[in-house]
């Protein structure tokens, strides 16, 4: 498309319709000037290509495993792979653009929509959705990132105004869009229908423009949420070239009297509409001639969720089950899955690996038993509209005593529970952390009369656990997509062994969580992130509370040793990147895979930070017996902090602690470092900076213990007759926290002057 020509010959009117969709899903089309219109479609772990102007009526899709569960495979390839497979969907159904990956920080396990986002660290978040899009770009259909920013909430999610302090903002809800912007270029964003900071995210020019493009270098374009436009010609002005879905004119003539009006510059909508082209050139430039085996499609989404399955527990070996005795599967939930969550994601299957029957095709020469222990809700929305309640809400006596006689029977029980679809959705947040009544009652049932009870999960975020200490093994497989069934199965019978790992904490009990939900005080429409950067386990580690299952946390049916952490130096400059490699060895005897995590720690640091903060991590296969060697490399962000003053990344100076680790609380080796600013900062003292400012510089300290030492000397501090100088370092140290202007009140007759010299002293000796 000849860009330029094609700006020239368009109208005003036209411009302004380029601007807005067509209907749900495309882009207006204009013939005239040969323009055609692109489909945009959800996402983001299937395709869900809406068919007619039935919102129902859904083209068929794989169903992969949702975010939720990519994030436990800590494994970028695994997302890359989803993205490429997707990606082949949506080019042989005319789809330009998959609207995902779905990355809003999980601030809360209450969040409705946890099942659709990564991970509750950024990084984390980060790297596996940069790798998703780089999956799904290679193959020539756009990625749509999602939703920017702060929409970590369902409740009110339209209006509710997100109150962040910057550091936090930066630190913790936009990192992972940065680090997806900069490594995997997406084709546009999705701006959230949430306010931040006061501004909707539609219409925030600092979001949209100043962060977003100019900061970060973003090139793609900039769609709304579904209907979250409210004032459209600000909207534009701010940043947001698209408004989805159709508008039905409105927006556009909005544009058109802006314009007229003189007030939005015709130049405005020229940037937007130059980009608009060149997104709808570059989506009509993929080859289509695809064609999509079902069959591998089903195989790449049971390969995916074998990766995806966390184990959280197994005393005693239970897993993986033995192919003899007696196996007593039990639990609605075996033979209706809950592989997908609710919401615009929900994908059109057509075909669902049922675990009951997954299982009986792999029993050997055990025998399986089956008990339904409860009744499952239908996953259909329209069903669960109409029926008030769960049915597993409350236990079923009948059915419970039968799941207990197979129990009893059996040599083990593998009971399958979780969240039932009305639990948690798109549209509502969760109100509490249990699964429904009836199942917990199941679980206790069983468990009592069985020793070799494994429970497993699904569900899009972490529930409470009465009963863990009851169970012999715990597998969650979270929403694991439509190759759910087999994928779990084959975990069960140990012929794949587990590699996933906790991408968010598992806390105890909600009232053990960080962030003060607003779900539980439903008239507030501004939530304020009260607890700052103390997100997920960095606020678990900081206030030492132990959770039930901490991040990064998972277990495999083999063993593996850690050695020979090291470093590509020991001390390095703030601007230089650090090297980190280490050696993990298979010590068990069975082949499997490690997620090895890399934590950076402060030591002694001046300021508030995390305790330890994930800033690399590796996945590596082995075979028994095998050794290979993981690396990451660290650059100078590992080790910077948001300085909202500055308003820059910065890096501390001093001692950092390299911390390898099998989970955040597993930390398995540590290496020390030292960085140094290569330009050190210029401090400026003035009478209120506090003692301990000035002595935490040599020379600062030099110029305070001469002034002090001969006062000390002869004063009454000195009665002991004490090394005046050791007790000048002793005074200094204890008085840190005062100011410099207090040194007054050590005697009545110092004069303030003598204050204003001392500061003028100190300022020339720190920097000279
Ligand atoms: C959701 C988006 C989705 C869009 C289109 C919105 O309600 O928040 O995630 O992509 O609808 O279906």
């Amino acid at each position: 498309m000849d860009i330029n020509a094609t700006m020239k010959k368009m109208t005003l009117e036209e411009k302004a319709m380029l601007c807005s969709g067509l209907n749900d899903h495309f882009t207006k089309p204009i013939p005239r000037l040969d323009i055609p219109s692109v489909d945009v479609e959800d996402g983001p772990h299937g395709l869900r290509k809406q068919m007619g102007e039935d919102t129902l009526g859904r083209h068929p899709g794989t169903c992969f495993p949702s975010d939720v569960a990519l994030a436990s495979s800590w494994n970028p390839d695994v997302a890359r792979c989803v993205g490429e497979a997707l990606s082949r969907e949506c080019l042989a159904a005319d789809v330009s653009v998959l609207l995902g990956p779905a990355m809003n920080i999980k601030r809360s396990p209450l969040c409705g929509r946890n099942f659709e986002y990564y991970s509750e660290d950024p990084f984390q978040s980060g790297t596996m959705a940069a790798a998703y899009v780089q999956g799904l770009q290679s193959q020539g259909t756009g990625a749509c990132m999602k939703h920017f920013a702060a929409n970590n909430q369902e409740f009110l999610r339209m209006h509710i105004d997100a109150e962040i302090d910057e550091r936090a903002l930066r630190e913790i809800y936009l990192t992972g869009f940065e680090i997806v912007v900069k490594e995997a270029h997406p084709w546009a964003v999705m701006a959230a229908y949430n306010r931040l900071n006061g501004a909707y995210c539609t219409e925030s020019r600092r979001l949209l423009t100043d962060i977003l493009r100019d900061e970060w270098g973003f090139d793609g374009i900039a769609m709304s949420d579904w209907g979250a436009v409210n004032i459209r010609e600000d909207a534009l002005a701010a940043g947001l070239e698209l408004e989805m879905p159709t508008s039905g004119g409105y927006g556009d003539r909005r544009i058109v009297a802006a314009v007229r009006e003189g007030r939005l510059q015709e130049e405005v909508l020229d940037v937007a509409v130059e980009r608009m082209l060149r997104f709808i050139d570059k989506a009509t430039k993929a080859k289509r001639d695809v064609n999509v085996d079902r069959q591998s499609q089903h195989a790449a989404a049971v390969k995916a969720a074998e990766e995806c399955i966390v184990l959280l527990k197994n005393d005693r070996n239970t897993l993986p089950l033995k192919k003899q005795g007696i196996i007593a599967v039990i639990g609605g939930m075996a033979e209706t899955p809950r592989y997908q969550g609710g919401g615009s994601s929900n994908v059109a299957v057509e075909q669902v690996d049922i675990p009951l029957e997954e299982m009986r095709g792999r029993a050997g020469d055990a025998k399986v038993l089956y008990a339904e222990g409860y009744v499952t809700e239908r996953n259909d929305i329209m069903f669960q509209l109409v029926v008030p309640e769960c049915p597993c809400e409350y236990p079923d006596g009948q059915r419970i005593a039968e799941a207990v006689s197979a129990a009893k029977k059996a040599d083990c029980a593998v009971v399958f529970a979780g969240l039932p679809e009305s639990y948690e959705s798109e549209g509502g947040d969760r109100k509490h952390l249990r699964i429904p009544e009836g199942q917990t009652a199941l679980i206790e049932a069983v468990a009592a009369v069985q020793p070799n009870t494994v429970v497993v999960l699904n569900n899009g975020a972490p529930v409470e656990m009465p009963w863990l200490g009851d169970v012999a093994a715990v597998v969650e497989s979270y929403v694991c997509g439509q190759g759910f069934g087999r994928a779990v199965s084959r975990v069960l019978f140990g012929e794949v062994n587990p590699s996933g790992k906790l991408a968010e904490t598992f806390p105890k009990s909600l009232s053990d969580t960080p962030a003060d939900f607003p779900a539980l005080a439903p008239d507030l429409e501004t939530t304020i992130y009260r607890e700052g950067i103390l997100v997920g386990y960095r606020y678990y580690d900081a206030k030492e509370i132990q959770p039930l299952f901490p991040f990064g946390h998972g277990l495999s049916y083999t063993t593996f040793a850690y050695s020979g952490l090291r470093l590509g130096s020991d001390a390095i400059f703030d601007d230089e990147t650090l090297e980190v490699a280490l050696d993990v060895a298979n010590t068990g005897e069975m082949a499997g895979a490690e997620v090895v995590q890399f934590y950076v720690a402060k030591q002694g640091t001046a300021i508030f930070r995390p305790v330890a903060e994930l800033k690399g991590f590796a996945k590596v296969f082995l075979k028994p017996g095998e050794t290979k060697q993981v690396s990451v490399h660290l650059p100078p962000r590992a080790f910077s902090w948001y300085d909202p003053e500055k308003a820059s990344w910065v890096v501390e100076a001093g001692g950092y602690e390299i911390r390898a680790a099998a989970s955040s609380r597993d930390i398995r080796a540590v290496a020390v470092l030292t960085v140094s600013n290569r330009t050190p900062e210029m401090p400026r003292f003035d009478r209120n900076s506090s003692i301990g400012s000035v002595i935490r510089h040599p020379a600062g300290r030099e110029v305070m213990h001469k002034l002090l030492e001969g006062f000390v000397a002869t004063s009454f501090m000195n009665q002991d007759g004490q090394d005046p100088a050791v007790l000048t370092d002793v005074i200094l140290d204890r008085f840190s926290d005062m100011t410099l202007k207090s040194l007054k009140m050590l005697s009545a007759q110092t004069p303030m002057e003598v204050v204003d010299h001392l500061v003028d002293a100190l300022n020339k000796a720190v920097n000279r």
